[in-house]
């Protein structure tokens, strides 16, 4: 069969490609571990008050670590402000009771969408002190450009710093 010598360049710029980024996905999954955002559990969102979300707020985990119950709802999250030390490592647990939200971290890389009843996880560093937002990024109603909560990280103090050892 005859191939162009122009059409055979491009066959193979063509399987590079396809090659280079196979290549890429493969090594995201199996050497960094990359996962897309998934749902981590389910609740039934008219009744928040008898889960894990009934309290709200920022739970330490000892060695610099904290977990955030979060709500999303129109058109706030809850709670709205939370502070940490910085290089605190802090893993998000989200849903909304109403409406489909969105839970983007300002400077940092969560970026997922609420949903009422399905649980959100995301896990990120805060190393750098400062205020950061959490945004919703789904637009959600005449409230939508209000939604958002805030992150501050406060410089390490001494004693925080005791408890990475
Ligand atoms: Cu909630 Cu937009």
């Amino acid at each position: 069969m005859h191939i162009d010598v122009l059409e055979r360049y491009w066959l193979i710029a063509v399987g590079v490609t396809l090659g280079t980024f196979t290549a890429a996905l493969l090594a995201g999954i199996f050497i960094f571990g990359l996962r897309t955002p998934s749902p981590v559990g389910r609740i039934d969102p008219t009744m928040i008050d008898q889960t894990e979300f009934a309290e709200t707020g920022l739970r330490d985990m000892g060695n610099n670590r904290y977990e955030v119950y979060m709500l999303a709802q129109m058109w706030s999250f809850r709670p709205s402000e939370i502070t940490v030390p910085a290089g605190a490592e802090v893993t998000f647990f989200v849903t909304s009771q109403d409406i489909s939200h969105g839970f983007m971290v300002e400077d940092h890389d969560i970026n997922v969408m609420l949903l009422p009843g399905q649980i959100a996880r995301a896990t990120t560093f805060f190393d750098e002190p400062g205020t950061y937002h959490i945004i919703c990024h789904e637009y959600c109603g005449p409230g939508h450009h209000n939604m958002y909560a805030t992150i501050i990280v406060e410089p390490a103090t001494t004693a925080d710093a005791d408890t990475t050892k």
